[in-house]
């Protein structure tokens, strides 16, 4: 709404002023901190629409007076915490649009309360972080959030958080209790001065729409001392993958919820990752009994992670047949995008809209991508988006609009 009147060198010169860190695009440390959290590598390319200036808060009051800072000289903010976003939509834009970029990653304090079993989770910390400051502090006490270890709590909490653990305690955002929230007018909320509607749109309504999560208040689960962990793969020569996945539909959801098996296929591999929260003797007859000997023989099998990457997701909502199975396998040399038409039948389907995972943000679901993340709640999210965020300052590619008809 304000890029007609938008004055870059009017907020270089506000946060400058405030002593904030800044970096300007040409500056010599500009790449340096702009490619630090830039988890795919695609977007290294010199086609990638940067942002004019990344900014480095230290505390709160930083971000109080950057939001501020920009939104008075019509700069949209755009802010990263840990830069796994699928899309960069965190440090990138797909149109010309210039924005600044807000780095959290010197915002990473974890405080844990024992007593309480609670804990205070600054954005810019990754999950590894505060699964490590937890183990430090006690180790019966763990958080139900995502598998890898870099992956920032400001994306992942704003977007769900799936994890080894979500059977038996939910995903991430089920075990948030209270957020701080930087609103465009550089207000500091709570989840009480923000609102219920706010409160509940920030913990699943996706990141960069509703303004600047500095901290959550999380409550820890109880976790025992040892817990077992176990991988099996299965190689697809003789057809032992396909057998493997389709005997895992049906046991998986029927195992008790301390038990969570996770199915990676990839080429011709099925790789089974599995956690169990207990040990090895209580673990073990419960999958004699049903899973081992479907599972051959153990090989190794290494994921390179240091290209770019597309991707996209789904819910199968119905076990997905054998010879379908077969046929995804075969798939799996050819595009995503040709996977992606192909599940089209066994996934959310036909008479529902195709379903899809906030946190793996994808531009390809088109223009209608809203009830695709968000399903009925979509409506909501817009009504929870015009109240804190009216005028759509924060905002990319896919952030939660205004309710039609809104200024
Ligand atoms: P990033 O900083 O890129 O932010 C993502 C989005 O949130 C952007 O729109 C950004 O503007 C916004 N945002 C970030 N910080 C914010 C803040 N403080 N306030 C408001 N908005 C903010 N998911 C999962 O559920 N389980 C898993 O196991 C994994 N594993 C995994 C592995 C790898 C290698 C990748 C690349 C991704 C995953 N994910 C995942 C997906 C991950 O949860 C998702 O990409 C998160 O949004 C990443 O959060 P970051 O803070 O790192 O991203």
């Amino acid at each position: 709404s304000s890029s007609s009147q938008a004055s870059p060198a009017g907020f270089l010169q506000c946060v400058t002023k405030a002593n904030i860190s800044v970096f300007e695009q040409g500056e010599d440390l500009f790449n340096t901190q702009l490619h630090k959290y830039m988890r795919n590598p695609k977007f290294l390319a010199n086609t990638t629409e940067r942002p004019l200036y990344v900014v480095m808060p230290v505390n709160a009051h930083h971000v109080q007076v950057a939001v501020r800072c920009g939104s008075l000289n019509g700069v949209p903010i755009r802010v990263r915490s840990s830069g796994h976003d699928y899309e960069g939509l965190s440090y990138r834009s797909v149109h010309t649009e210039g924005f600044a970029m807000l780095d959290m990653s010197e915002l990473r304090a974890v405080v844990v309360d024992n007593q309480t079993s609670t804990a205070w989770v600054e954005s810019g910390a990754t999950l590894g972080e505060l699964y490590y400051a937890i183990s430090k502090a006690s180790s019966l006490l763990g958080f139900p959030a995502g598998v890898c270890p870099t992956v920032g709590v400001g994306g992942h909490f704003s977007g769900g958080g799936f994890g080894k653990m979500m059977r038996k305690h939910g995903l991430a955002i089920d075990n948030i209790i209270d957020a701080e929230l930087v609103d465009v007018n550089g207000t500091l909320l709570n989840k009480t001065t923000m609102g219920d509607d706010v409160f509940w749109a920030i913990r699943g309504g996706g990141g960069g729409s509703f303004g600047v999560v500095l901290k959550w208040q999380v409550r820890l689960v109880t976790v025992p001392a040892t817990v077992s962990v176990f991988k099996v793969s299965a190689s697809n020569s003789q057809g032992a993958a396909v057998h493997a996945v389709t005997k895992w539909q049906k046991v998986a959801p029927a195992l008790p919820d301390e038990l969570y098996i996770r199915a990676l296929v990839q080429n011709d591999m099925a790789v089974f990752r599995a956690v169990f929260l207990g040990t090895c003797d209580t673990l073990l007859p419960l999958v004699n009994n049903c899973t081992v000997e479907d599972l051959p023989k153990r090989t190794t099998s290494k994921i390179d992670s240091s290209h770019g990457f597309k991707a996209t997701t789904d819910y199968v909502r119905r076990p997905i047949r054998r010879e379908v199975w077969a046929k995804i396998f075969n798939k799996q040399s050819k595009w995503v995008r040709d996977m992606y038409a192909f599940m089209s039948p066994y996934v959310s389907s036909n008479s529902m809209s195709r379903g899809a995972y906030i946190n793996c943000r994808d531009l390809d679901l088109g223009p209608n991508w809203g009830p695709k993340y968000f399903k009925g709640n979509y409506q909501r999210l817009t009504k929870a988006k015009a109240e804190i965020d009216p005028h759509n300052y924060f905002r990319n590619e896919q952030s939660i609009s205004l309710p039609k008809g809104a200024s």
